[in-house]
Formats: structure tokens, C-alpha cells, sequence
């Protein structure tokens, strides 16, 4: 037996046309959504996820407004443009994506961005929201994740999940979601003893570490869900993910590629997160 392989490729794009079809119905109501992009530097991945988001933007209708600064760009001037778009009625989502050059003070970034503009999630607010289970827009990656298992078919009430990694932007909102259906939630991470124990009984695996092919086969439960948000390059270029796929995909009983896993569900939801704030804008 091996794993249905779960196709976030596909499953994004039928979300997308979800999507595009909402927005023609605002925008029929004069309301076009609009998604202001911030990125700071030179970071290679970076460049390329931002050129995707805009992308993506454009695709299912919306405005989309990129601004690129400089890497030795100051604090006060990042913190005045986030002002200024959190005033702009036209841009109904900000992010600023992360990582930050060093010298730049993220936090206090993040908690400039109105509330109801950060499509992100990344908001302690949002994020507390989401603890106190309240509705707000929740963190892309781990909703990607969630969004996967249902359309997937894979049963959460009740189920063992484990999260190995603890990040603001994934594991953490990742266990309050899984929470949210019922699951039974462990968060793992760098300094947890006897990893393999807790991996082991888990009916759904999220990996977010950040360390290519750590989960290897004899850490996952036979048909376990396995979901993989790692994205690694190895030394060839290739890109791979936290999951040994080779190893792991004969055992489980569902698995997310890398990459066409979770990597075009968090533009998916980015862009359901935009959506939505164009639709409670005003009210
Ligand atoms: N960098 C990596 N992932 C993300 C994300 O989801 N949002 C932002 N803003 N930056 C990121």
C-alpha cells in the first residue's frame, strides 16, 4: 500500500477559482480587493514568493500594489509606509514579508500593520483572536495545511495530532487550528526527548522544522496524514522537504509532495484571507 498524495497544486487552483468568482461579485459592487506587498531587500526566496503573490493578485482580479525598499532601509521610513497603507481604502490586505534585514525590528513592524488589514495573521491581536477561537484572519501556511486534510478527506475529530516545530507563523497557529477540529495536539520541537515516541501516534503529522528529510519512516504511524511544510534546497538545487517522501510515502496513508503541496495553498488562502477583508470592509 502506498499514500494518496495529496495535490496542493490542484486543490489551490480549484480554490482560486473559488476565489475569482467571489471577487467578480465584489467588484460588481464596486469593491475591487486590493493587496499591498512590502519587501525590504534582496533576499532571493523572498523576491520570488513576492513575485508569485503579485502574480496570483492579478490572476483572480485583484489590485495588487508591490512596494520594494532597499535593505538599509530605516526603521522610521518602513513604520511611515505601513501607516500610509493602512489609511489607503484601496489596499484592504498589508503584509511585509519576513525575513527582515537584522537591523530592522520586526516586531514592532508587525504590530504597525492595522488588524484588519493583516492578511497575514501575524497580528497578536489576530493571533489571540484565534487562540479565543473569534473570527480573524488566520496565518496562510497553517489554514493551507488544514484546507489539505479536509478537501482530503482525512478525519480530525478526535484524532492524535503532532506538530513538530513551535514558529509564530506555522506550528504555533498550526496546534490552535487543529485544536479548533478536535484533535488531540501535540506540539514537538528542537529540544523535545524521545521525538519518535510522540511521531509515532500521531493520526496526523505536520512537519514544519526546517531541516531536510528529519521525519524518515520509522517515525510515522502506518496510514498516518502526513503533511509536509518544509521547503529545503540540497546542494543539487533540488528542493525537498522535511519529510523523507521516498521513505515515508510507502507507510503513510497520506502525504503532501514538495514541492505542489502546502507551497500553493498559502497563496491560496493569502488570497481567500484578502478576499475576506475586502468583504467586511465598511462594514
Ligand atoms: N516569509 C515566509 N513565509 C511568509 C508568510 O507567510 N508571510 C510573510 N509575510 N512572510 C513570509
Amino acid at each position: 500500500m502506498s499514500a494518496i498524495r495529496i495535490d496542493g497544486k490542484q486543490i489551490s487552483q480549484q480554490i482560486r477559482s473559488e476565489i475569482a468568482e467571489r471577487v467578480a461579485v465584489l467588484k460588481q459592487k464596486g469593491v475591487t480587493p486590493g493587496l499591498a506587498v512590502i519587501l525590504v531587500g534582496e533576499d532571493p526566496a523572498s523576491q520570488v514568493y513576492v513575485r508569485n503573490k503579485e502574480r496570483a493578485c492579478i490572476q483572480a482580479g485583484m489590485a495588487s500594489r508591490v512596494i520594494r525598499l532597499p535593505e538599509d532601509t530605516p526603521q522610521e521610513s518602513l513604520m511611515a509606509l505601513i501607516d500610509e497603507i493602512n489609511r489607503d481604502e484601496k489596499m484592504h490586505g498589508l503584509l511585509v514579508q519576513l525575513p527582515l534585514p537584522a537591523h530592522l525590528d520586526e516586531a514592532q513592524v508587525l504590530k504597525a500593520i492595522d488588524p484588519k488589514k493583516d492578511v497575514d495573521g501575524f497580528h497578536a491581536i489576530n493571533a489571540g483572536a484565534l487562540m479565543n477561537g473569534e473570527k480573524a484572519p488566520v496565518a496562510c501556511t497553517p489554514q493551507g495545511c488544514i484546507e489539505l486534510l479536509k478537501r482530503s478527506g482525512v478525519e480530525l475529530c478526535g484524532a492524535n495530532a503532532v506538530v513538530v516545530g513551535r514558529s509564530n507563523i506555522v506550528g504555533k497557529p498550526m496546534a490552535m487550528l487543529l485544536l479548533r477540529e478536535n484533535c488531540t495536539v501535540t506540539i514537538c520541537h528542537s529540544k523535545t526527548r524521545n521525538l519518535k515516541e510522540f511521531t509515532q501516534k500521531a493520526d496526523v503529522l505536520v512537519a514544519a522544522i526546517g531541516r531536510p528529510k528529519f521525519i524518515t519512516a520509522d517515525m510515522v504511524k502506518p496510514g498516518a496524514a502526513v503533511i509536509d511544510v518544509g521547503i529545503n534546497r540540497l546542494a543539487d538545487g533540488k528542493l525537498c522537504g522535511d519529510v523523507d517522501y521516498e521513505q515515508v510515502e510507502p507507510i503513510a496513508g497520506w502525504i503532501t509532495p514538495v514541492p505542489g503541496g502546502v507551497g500553493p495553498m498559502t497563496i491560496a488562502m493569502l488570497l481567500k484571507n484578502t478576499l475576506e477583508a475586502a468583504e467586511r470592509h465598511g462594514r
